[in-house]
């Protein structure tokens, strides 16, 4: 109570709300603030900083709920001066992918043996949107167990039998799949037993085999 002797006021602030305001208020807010780094009206909240070898640590003291102001992670060094384009600097790392969960992804004979495992490795990886194509659509319980599993899961999943070997096809196949979000991959695993088309463009099936099996080889 000692604090409201001095005249001290607060004010609760929600963050999130910024993020839906007008283009013009989030340039004041943004001039405010440089205005008050400053000035010193605005001053950073205290730290304690970790090096990037030191997560664990960081984590258990956060957890340990002790700390005040923020837990911080080093990532880098301060590099003098502003630059556009900071310096290259690697960590050891595993590689992994990731999908956007706001793009769409075409699968082309998606609902094939091939196609079903790659839907579900691309949802697995954060995929929201996917496409599947095939001539026939669902036909199998285990086709329409996985759509419904993924759908359960919150991802969007169109089964689309626009056909796509003609350019206007194709086209058509964009635009459905831009309903979902902007089209991030497209994969082609249909397979037929003779030429096929795809996108309006005739590609032998020698070399289709050759790309679809690229890992076997
Ligand atoms: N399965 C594997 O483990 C594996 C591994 C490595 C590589 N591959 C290669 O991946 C490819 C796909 O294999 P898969 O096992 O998934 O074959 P699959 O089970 O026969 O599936 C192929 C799918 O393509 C669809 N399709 C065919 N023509 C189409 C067209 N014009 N438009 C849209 N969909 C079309 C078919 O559905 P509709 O008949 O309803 O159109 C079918 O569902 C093959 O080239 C294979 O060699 C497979």
């Amino acid at each position: 109570m000692a604090f409201f002797l001095k005249n001290t006021t607060f004010h609760g602030i929600l963050l999130d709300a910024l993020f839906d305001s007008s283009e013009a208020e989030k340039r004041q807010l943004v001039t405010l603030l440089n205005e008050g780094i400053k000035s010193g009206a605005v001053r950073p909240l205290p730290a304690t900083v970790y090096s990037e070898s030191q997560v664990e640590q960081a984590f258990r003291f956060m957890g340990s709920g002790k700390h005040i102001g923020k837990v911080l992670l080093k990532v880098r060094a301060e590099e003098k001066g502003a630059t556009t384009k900071p310096a290259t600097r690697t960590v050891n790392a595993i590689p992994r992918s990731y999908m956007n969960p706001d793009k769409s992804y075409v699968l082309v004979g998606g609902l094939g043996g091939f196609g079903l495992e790659l839907a579900n490795w691309l949802a697995f990886r954060g995929a929201k949107n996917i496409v599947l194509t095939s001539r026939s659509g669902v036909r199998t319980g285990y086709q329409s167990l996985c759509v419904r599993r993924w759908r359960d899961a919150g991802v969007n999943v169109l089964v689309s039998t626009t056909d796509c070997t003609t350019a206007a096809g194709a086209a058509k196949l964009l635009k459905e799949a831009a309903t979902l979000g902007p089209v991030g991959g497209i994969f082609n695993l249909a397979a037929v037993s003779n030429f096929f088309v795809l996108f309006g463009v005739k590609i032998g099936l020698f070399f289709f085999y050759i790309l679809a099996n690229l890992d076997s080889f």
